[in-house]
């Protein structure tokens, strides 16, 4: 029976960490977050990232736009933001309203106060080991597997999805941390077959029951970054959970796993905003 990584209390001391070293900068830490439209996923997220941000002492400068809101009024908003000192950080969230281009809101957004770590030349600088912030669903994945001391070395390591938010960053934080990495995807062939070489599993497909207990080596560790609904409407990630439990040597639940950690992550890449600013 696998081990529940409890992303929850990891995220809750992430959290204190990021509380206690914010108290001792001259100033507080702003995140500033954009929020498009009406997205009910996206305002639960939104909502918890204020909450976090309230816990860890930051303040949150929120702008709550209508759908309606033009790429120019986006990129104006953005560009008072980048030049405003209180603000370290820019979140967007995403997905934008139809009509609005994302690649060019993200690129509009200063790279330093980037820490959701989409912007090309933050992405760019992971990719070549040179981090300023790390992405945060990817971070909080591997800060996971280091608290419970699981080493990433010369291990199998597949990932599921290839998203430029998830897939790719973690495939590369894994390939930074030595694992021998494969992405697996849509077009993907005879995928139990390899994943049933994982010993560390990454699923981000966002398909409730896309990874059911044949396609697990016994004694994987088994990471769900997913949030899906069941047809129940309770929230649930790609993996057949108990099934799954029975095999694995370390699992993540949904929630109470990734999720909490994303937004910790979050946290901690404004406090490196921060104290950037500040030097
Ligand atoms: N939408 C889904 N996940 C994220 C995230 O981590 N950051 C932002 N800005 N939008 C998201």
């Amino acid at each position: 029976m696998a081990i529940r990584i409890d992303g929850k209390a990891l995220a809750a001391k992430v959290k204190a960490q990021v509380r206690e070293e914010a108290a001792l900068l001259p100033r507080k830490i702003g995140l500033a977050v954009i929020l498009v439209g009406e997205n009910p996923a996206s305002k639960v997220y939104v909502a918890g990232k204020e909450k976090d941000c309230a816990e860890c002492g930051i303040q949150s400068f929120p702008h709550k736009l209508p759908a309606e809101t033009t790429q120019e009024e986006l990129l104006g908003l953005i560009g008072v933001l980048n030049a405003d000192p209180a603000v370290d950080g820019i979140l967007v969230q995403l997905p934008l309203p139809d009509g609005l281009d994302e690649g060019e809101v993200i690129n509009a957004i200063a790279p330093h106060k980037d820490v959701d770590c989409f912007h090309p030349v933050n992405v760019g600088k992971m990719s070549i080991g040179r981090p300023a912030f790390l992405p945060c669903t990817p971070a909080g994945c591997m800060e996971m597997l280091k608290e419970y001391g699981i080493h990433v070395s010369g291990k199998r390591c597949v990932v599921l999805g290839r998203s430029n938010i998830v897939g790719k960053p973690m495939a590369m934080l894994l390939t930074a941390a030595d694992g021998t990495v494969t992405v697996c995807h849509s077009r993907t062939k005879d995928l139990a077959a390899i994943t049933r070489e994982a010993d560390i599993l990454v699923s981000a497909i966002g398909k409730t029951g896309a990874v059911t207990a044949d396609m697990v080596k016994e004694g994987a560790v088994v990471i769900d970054v997913a949030m899906n609904r069941d047809e129940n409407g309770k929230l649930c990630g790609d993996v057949d959970f108990a099934a799954v439990e029975a095999k694995a040597s370390y699992i993540t639940p949904v929630p109470g796993g990734v999720g909490p950690m994303t937004r910790a992550m979050l946290m901690r890449n404004l406090l490196t905003a921060a104290k950037a600013h500040l030097a």
